[in-house]
């Protein structure tokens, strides 16, 4: 836990109550919250299976909201079909067929709307030639695709036959993806032949390539989408284009209705091993999450355009561009670019431009943004936004004011949801018409969700100035399902920290700490296990340290976080080499080397921002790397803590660059 954080969220005390104007309109005000709560507290299974009934269209109804008898792997829904593509898409298309449901816009400035009856029929067309391809329901197919309608449509497409998709972040490395797709056993990947982004050119279908060269002996065919004008190669009999498999088929393909447990998709993050875990969610429940958390958390009405900043590789843009808000019959917008391109003034001219009403986006953009100054905001008609939402790291309560006074205006409301690619659906935020807000805290669990916070021993702590685990008390609708591939470790990891509760019940281990205050208010104060959050973006130190020591020059290494302006966290990494330490522009050029190396085994976003060559680790006698003193150095604290119990005391003093 940072006690920075914690010293600046008990600081915190102004608290913004939601506008008049802004309840009058609201789907949720504070009343109804409260009987939402209610109802949820006298008996949370009822309450889900009424939603479930109300919101989803099901092919075979369900009998049984939640089955428990196999705890922590909890079913719901479990005796109903239905399916996702259906619900995002077909349903819609007597009412909404001629609604947009995409608006996208390029990096270049090209656009283009999809609406939903347009959207269906390019969902359907692929998942013709999908179902040529001979693929069938329970298949996997792994996603490498820019953040485009594209990425979209392979989604839907997949869900429409049943085939459980998994997006790798186009920002991936090719070993990144290799074991990605090697994991999941997929036979097809979709990409692209490579998009416009930061104003490069990026080479997806190259990723695909160099992927396969590595491995994936189990991939047959390689679906490329054509979105420039680059010659890509091709490789016979394997590589198709997505253009020319689509061009002769029927433009309609019936759903193929699954269990509601159904996998819909796995999406991989990093947990506290070097391997990153398969989140398996389900076609169901997590529908159901996605759905209802948009339209309580972000107000969702007919006549909104909702923009999630957010790449379809995350979670957020599987549950806030795609799921939710298609599920909901929304319109969405999607930007396939980097923020500062032209200048630091795009998102706000896409906001201008195309009226966009609710912004959803990360306190790192945010705080980038900030810094660029509030004249390029104020340049921009922002009126037509009515909302204001933050989501994947702690928003510190400078960059929550910023957002309300420059882009707010002060008079929007901003939602801090707090959620993870585990939960499948946003699990605390204010309501916007009900909660008074307080800038840095995520402020309650939504109606249906219960959390709490636990000490060492799984014992409620309370108390404004206690800090615990926090922990979710029971089951959700939107939960992940397991680790693809490892149950053990699903049921180790998120259940097996702490004793179940004297009503039977387990507690899921989020993997954060929090506080509660007075109020009853949640502040999250950040990771507790060895995963970092840069850029908003879940990067387990593991994984980072075992890209390093593939380097043929490195022995060991140990990486840590601290604290960065803009990215929340940096990477640090202390590493020891084989051989004599090099010095100089020797080590100039491994530490560039090693930075490269990084970048190639997992992607750029995990390229480490310092790289410290040492001669020594700092361990305790039993071998145990001390990481809260390399944090400490790598913060460029003075050590106060007691090093004599060091086996290796002297190396400190070199680790901080003072000897
Ligand atoms: C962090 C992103 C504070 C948290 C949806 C969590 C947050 C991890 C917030 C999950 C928030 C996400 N306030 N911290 N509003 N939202 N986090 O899986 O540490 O990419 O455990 O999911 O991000 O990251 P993930």
């Amino acid at each position: 836990m940072s006690s920075d954080n914690f010293q600046s969220v008990l600081t915190e005390n102004r608290v913004f109550p939601p506008s008049d104007a802004f309840v009058a309109k609201a789907r949720v005000n504070a009343d109804q919250l409260s009987a939402l709560r209610a109802e949820a507290a006298a008996d949370f299974r009822a309450f889900w299976g009424k939603f479930a009934r109300e919101e989803l269209s099901w092919e075979t109804p369900f009998q049984t909201v939640l089955d428990d008898s196999n705890a922590p792997n909890y079913r719901w829904f479990h005796d109903g079909t239905l399916n996702a593509s259906y619900n995002c898409l077909d349903r819609h298309l007597a009412t909404r067929g001629d609604k947009v449901a995409i608006r996208y816009e390029g990096e270049k400035g090209d656009t283009r709307n999809y609406t939903y009856r347009e959207l269906h029929t390019e969902v359907c067309k692929l998942a013709n030639a999908l179902k040529g391809l001979g693929l069938v329901k329970g298949d996997r197919v792994v996603l490498y695709l820019p953040h485009s309608a594209e990425a979209v449509i392979a989604m839907q497409a997949c869900a429409r036959l049943g085939i459980t998709h998994s997006v790798v972040f186009g920002g991936f490395s090719a070993t990144a993806l290799r074991d990605r797709i090697e994991d999941t056993g997929a036979r097809v990947v979709i990409t692209a032949d490579g998009n416009q982004r930061g104003g490069n050119f990026i080479e997806l279908k190259k990723g695909v390539d160099d992927a396969l060269a590595l491995g994936c002996p189990l991939v047959e065919k390689v679906v490329v989408a054509k979105r420039t004008t680059q010659t890509v190669p091709m490789a016979a009999g394997r590589d198709l284009w997505w253009h020319e498999l689509t061009a002769a088929v029927p433009a309609t393909c019936e759903p193929v209705f699954v269990d509601a447990e159904h996998p819909l998709f796995l999406l991989y993050t990093s947990g506290s091993t070097g391997k990153p875990k398969g989140i398996q969610h389900c076609t169901g429940g997590y529908l159901l999450g996605a759905m209802k958390s948009a339209q309580w958390v972000f107000d969702l009405k007919e006549d909104d355009l909702f923009w999630c900043t957010a790449d379809v590789g995350w979670i957020t843009g599987h549950s806030y561009v795609t799921y939710g808000p298609l599920a909901n019959g929304a319109t969405v917008m999607i930007y396939e670019g980097v923020p500062t391109i032209p200048d630091a003034g795009r998102f706000w001219k896409i906001c201008q431009d195309h009226g966009v009403t609710i912004f959803y986006t990360a306190p790192t953009a945010i705080r980038a943004l900030m810094k660029s100054g509030e004249e390029i905001p104020n340049k921009y008609d922002l009126s037509k936004l009515r909302l204001l939402g933050s989501v994947g790291e702690p928003i510190n309560p400078e960059a929550w004011m910023w957002y309300h006074r420059v882009i707010g205006k002060e008079k929007l409301p901003i939602v801090d949801t707090w959620w993870q690619t585990e939960t499948g659906s946003i699990m605390m935020s204010p309501i916007p018409g009900a909660t008074a807000t307080k800038p840095g805290s995520c402020t309650q669990p939504l109606p249906g969700l219960f959390a709490d916070v636990v000490d060492e021993l799984g014992d409620p702590v309370s108390g404004k100035t206690a800090g615990g685990y926090l922990v979710i008390t029971k089951p959700w609708p939107s939960m992940l399902r397991t680790i693809w591939g490892d149950n053990e470790r699903y049921k180790k990891a998120y259940f097996g920290q702490f004793p179940a509760r004297p009503d039977g019940s387990l507690l899921y281990v989020a993997g954060d700490s929090t506080h509660r205050d007075e109020d009853g208010y949640y502040w999250i104060l950040g990771r507790v296990d060895d995963v970092l959050n840069v850029s908003g973006h879940r990067l387990g130190t593991m994984e980072v340290e075992s890209a390093l020591v593939s380097h043929p020059r490195v022995a060991e290494a140990a990486v840590v976080g601290r604290p960065h302006e803009i990215k929340g966290e940096a990477v640090c990494a202390f590493v020891i080499c084989k051989g004599a330490r090099p010095t100089g522009d020797e080590a100039a050029a491994l530490i560039k080397e090693l930075r490269e190396h990084v970048s190639k085994e997992i992607g750029p976003i995990a390229k480490p921002d310092d790289i410290r060559l040492a001669d020594g680790l700092p361990k305790t006698r039993s071998g145990k790397i001390m990481r809260r003193l390399l944090r400490s150095i790598a913060k460029g604290e003075e050590i106060t803590q007691d090093i004599s119990t060091l086996e290796n005391p002297a190396i400190v003093e070199q680790l901080a660059g003072k000897a």
